[in-house]
This record gives C-alpha cells, sequence and structure tokens, in this order.
C-alpha cells in the first residue's frame, strides 16, 4: 500500500465518522466532508469503532450493545437480520483486465465446495491456462469474479462470532445454532451461501464440519439481490436520471471521467460512463484486499484522490437512485416490494403466534440494502451511503413490561438508528405493508 494513500485516509479519517455528507454536486466539494476507511477490514483503534469502512461495516457486538434503557427488564422475543455478504474480488472487469490488474489474486487455500447431497464433496479451483487465448479479459492468480475471498470468509466469521457475543452471550436470546431457532436466507450467489456458511461458524465453530440448509428463491424471480422483472421500476429510474439532479455531478465530474476512461481503455462504454458503479467496485476491491489501483502499461496510474472522488460520487449516486431522487421510492418500492412483503410475512407471524423460530438472517446484497435502508425509512434520518461489505440492519422486537406489548428496534451497522428505537410493532408492520405496492405483479409489468 503506497504511502500516499495511507496519508490520503489519515486526513479523512479525522473527520468524525457516521455522518452524513452534503449533497456532492461536485466531488472535490464532497472530500471535505466526506471519510470512511477504504483499505482494510481493520477501522485503525483511534477511530470511533462505528466509523464507515467500506471493506468491513461496523455491525453489532457485545462491547458496544446496549439495551433500550428506559424500561425495567426489556426482552428480546424476535429478530430478524439482513446484511451484505463481505469482501469479494471484483465484480466488473475491464476489457484489458490483466493490464490493468498486475498482482495476482490467489484462491488457491479457500476451496469452494459446491456438490450434490449424497455425491462426492468436490470442490473447484479456478485455472487459468497459460494458453488460454483470452487471458487478456482476465486478472491472474486463481479467484474467479465476485468471488469471496478468504479475508472475506474470515471477516464474516469475525461477524458471526460478534453477532453470538450479544444475541447469545450478553442477551442469552440464541443458545445454539439450530434449525428450531435460526432460519437464514441468501441469495442465489455462492457469496451469499459462503458468508452465511461464515457466519454460522462464528457463532458456534462446531458448524465447520456440519451441514445446515440456507433457504433461496428461484434465481429469476429472487426478491433479494432483487432479481424478479419490473419493467415498470425500470421507467420510473429511466426517467429520473437524464434530470439535472443527476446529470449535473456526471458534467462537473467530466475531467474525472475522461481521465478514468481514457486510463483504463473504457471511452465510450456506457456501463462506464452513466455512472460510477463499476469505478467505485474495480476500486475498493482491490484497496480492501491491500491491491494497488489500476495502472497501465504506459505506467499511468489512477490516483488516491481520483480514487476518494470516485467513492464520494459512489455515495452520491447510491443515495439518488434509491433514496433522494424526486421518485426514489416508488423505484424502490417496485423494485423490492416483494421483500418487504416477506418482511411483513415474518412480523405477522410473530404477531399472530404462528412464528416458532427466534432468527431470520438474511445474507444479501449492497442493492437489497439500500432498499431496505430506504424503505425503512433510514435515509430520512441521513443521506445513506453506499452499504458496505457486512453492512447489518437489525430488526429487534422487544417485549416490555408492564403490559407486554412489542416495540422494534432497528440497528444499523451496530448503532441504534436515532428514531427508530421504539417503534410499536404494529405501527412498524403497517410501514413496511406501505413499501409493497398494490397488485405488485400487474404494477410492474404495466412498464
Ligand atoms: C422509552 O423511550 C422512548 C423514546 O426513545 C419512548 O418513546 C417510550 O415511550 C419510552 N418508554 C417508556 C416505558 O418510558
Ligand atoms: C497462495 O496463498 C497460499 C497461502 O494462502 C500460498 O501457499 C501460495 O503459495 C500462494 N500462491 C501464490 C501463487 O502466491
Ligand atoms: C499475468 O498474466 C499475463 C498473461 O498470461 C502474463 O503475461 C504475466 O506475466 C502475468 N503476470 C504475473 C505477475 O503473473
Ligand atoms: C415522477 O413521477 C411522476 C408521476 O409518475 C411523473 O409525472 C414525473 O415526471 C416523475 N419525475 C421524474 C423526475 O422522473
Ligand atoms: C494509459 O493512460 C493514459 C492516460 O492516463 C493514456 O493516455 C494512455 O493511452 C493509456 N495507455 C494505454 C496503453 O491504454
Amino acid at each position: 500500500m503506497s504511502r500516499q494513500w495511507k496519508a490520503w485516509c489519515a486526513l479523512l479519517l479525522q473527520i468524525p465518522l457516521n455522518i452524513g455528507f452534503s449533497t456532492p454536486a461536485h466531488a472535490e466539494d464532497a472530500l471535505a466532508t466526506k471519510n470512511g476507511v477504504y483499505d482494510s477490514s481493520t477501522t485503525p483503534t483511534n477511530l470511533p469503532w462505528n466509523t464507515y469502512n467500506y471493506c468491513n461495516a461496523p455491525h453489532l457486538n457485545a462491547e458496544h450493545y446496549s439495551k433500550p434503557d428506559n424500561v425495567t427488564d426489556p426482552k428480546l422475543v424476535f429478530l430478524n437480520v439482513v446484511m451484505r455478504h463481505h469482501k469479494r474480488t471484483p465484480d466488473n472487469l475491464y476489457p484489458n483486465e490483466n493490464e490493468l490488474n498486475a498482482i495476482p489474486w490467489n484462491c488457491t487455500n479457500f476451496h469452494q465446495f459446491s456438490y450434490g447431497g449424497g455425491s462426492a464433496q468436490i470442490y473447484h479451483e479456478t485455472f487459468s491456462p497459460p494458453w488460454h487465448p483470452f487471458l487478456s479479459q482476465m486478472w491472474n492468480g486463481t479467484c474467479d469474479e465476485g468471488q469471496l475471498t478468504e479475508e472475506g470468509l474470515q471477516d464474516a466469521i469475525k461477524h458471526g462470532k460478534d453477532f453470538w457475543s450479544v444475541y447469545a452471550h450478553e442477551l442469552g436470546f440464541l443458545d445454539s445454532v439450530n434449525t428450531k431457532d435460526i432460519f437464514v436466507r441468501t441469495s442465489t450467489e455462492t457469496r451469499t451461501f459462503q458468508t452465511a456458511g461464515g457466519m454460522l461458524v462464528g457463532m458456534d465453530p462446531g458448524m465447520a464440519t456440519k451441514t445446515f440448509p440456507v433457504v433461496t428463491q428461484p434465481s429469476p424471480i429472487d426478491s433479494i439481490p432483487p432479481d424478479y422483472s419490473c419493467p415498470k421500476a425500470d421507467d420510473i429510474r429511466d426517467a429520473f436520471q437524464p434530470v439535472p439532479a443527476w446529470n449535473n455531478h456526471l458534467e462537473e465530474n467530466m475531467d474525472l471521467q475522461n481521465s478514468l476512461t481514457a486510463l483504463t481503455g473504457t471511452t465510450g462504454m456506457t456501463a462506464w460512463t452513466s455512472w460510477y458503479d463499476h469505478f467505485f467496485d474495480t476500486f475498493t476491491s482491490r484497496t480492501c484486499h491491500g491491491h494497488p489501483l489500476p495502472c497501465n502499461s504506459s505506467g499511468a496510474c489512477v490516483s488516491e484522490d481520483q480514487a476518494a472522488q470516485v467513492f464520494a460520487i459512489g455515495d452520491f449516486e447510491y443515495n439518488y437512485i434509491w433514496n433522494a431522487a424526486v421518485n426514489a421510492s416508488a423505484y424502490t418500492q417496485l423494485s423490492f416490494g416483494v421483500f418487504f412483503m416477506e418482511l411483513v410475512h415474518n412480523f405477522k407471524a410473530f404477531r399472530s403466534g404462528s412464528e416458532t423460530r427466534k432468527l431470520i438472517l438474511y445474507v444479501a446484497h449492497d442493492g437489497s440494502m439500500i432498499r431496505l435502508a430506504s424503505g425503512l425509512g433510514l435515509g430520512k434520518v441521513a443521506p445513506l451511503r453506499w452499504p458496505a461489505l457486512g453492512s447489518e440492519i437489525s430488526m429487534e422486537v422487544g417485549q416490555y413490561a408492564p403490559d407486554n406489548s412489542h416495540f422494534v428496534r432497528v440497528i444499523h451497522e451496530g448503532t441504534p438508528v436515532p428514531g427508530f428505537e421504539w417503534i410499536p410493532l404494529d405501527s412498524f408492520i403497517d410501514n413496511l405493508d406501505e413499501q409493497v405496492p398494490a397488485d405488485l405483479f400487474n404494477t410492474c409489468m404495466e412498464g
């Protein structure tokens, strides 16, 4: 890691975290108020523990957990948690990826198991034969695109351990990892299975040699990423992007974009120029693993400053699309309505007494986390940031004396959200219900 990069981080990190950011009409303005860790899963100890860390979000842990403090004997009775998978290799590739990703990615010791029940326990190893004619399109080494890394798995195990320190050791709400108490659902992406497995081993090291089911929906209609088709939602998003509130940030950062596309061979490719998503992904995947920012074969490199601008713009874009744009809530409700419906089912089943499980744990993606945060209303408290790796939203149902009434508390990245610490269960369910558009299937297909 370069000295410059470290210096830049140190500078940013002097600013207290967890604050929102002023709208970065111009990314350089945003830099002054934006901050966070983008180059290590470990947040430096001189920073607040809940500092935004893109590589490994702060999460629930016994050391910083507090019960609702104005009631005697609060009792946790039901828990839904949604989290993003942990760190991975880049999900987007440059046309000349090999040129721009110099350090090999090593997944040799992280076995990728996948087998049908009753078969041999096979795992696959990624290998690029040196004679393969298309090697210029892929980085070197033994990792596939978008693959959870060994370091990502270790972060997931630590995450599970911290989770257990709160909900088992501190509260005694859970006492063992079993399918009677715990239900786990993931997307159909391997990195979400692997993160779920890491969480379970963190909760109980004995799980390393045991099987545990995680539930998925059929991939074409999976509500988690989300992957179900909703042309109406696409139309709404298509309408709120070609407007000044969006276009201004692209125009004002045109120098940055021109310089990045020239360097990375992506000039004129709309996947890279219509937003900064792909640059954000390809930079953070590298920096979170201690790999350098892209350098091309002429020796030109993406600078720390440019990366910092991209990170700030990434926050702006995520907040705009899913939270702040005029019709963002309609877009989020249509594209994530099926998942909101699932949460409504969960909490209603609990309320009616038909739910026997204690914990429902979802392992999801950044696109799921941002929609959930927006739909819950967290984006009304402060602008939303790009959901970090391992990002976590915990919805706790507590039961309180004297009348045993039920209240929900929402904890985001390990910290209770102001204004979301004491929501009557009925109101919480009503709010979730309001995020589910009427006649969702037909409304989606009207597009
Ligand atoms: C506890 O505090 C919350 C505000 O955080 C308030 O809404 C609630 O009524 C309080 N409950 C009791 C029992 O005092
Ligand atoms: C990959 O990492 C493993 C240890 O995790 C090491 O034994 C191996 O030599 C590494 N491979 C390369 C090509 O660096
Ligand atoms: C990476 O792969 C390319 C293409 O096969 C090869 O020319 C180059 O030597 C490799 N670099 C390293 C560091 O392994
Ligand atoms: C927002 O939605 C309304 C109602 O469908 C529509 O009239 C308006 O043009 C949309 N605004 C933008 C910026 O997309
Ligand atoms: C490397 O990037 C510079 C711009 O920073 C560009 O002028 C040059 O053409 C690029 N080289 C290659 C081989 O793409």
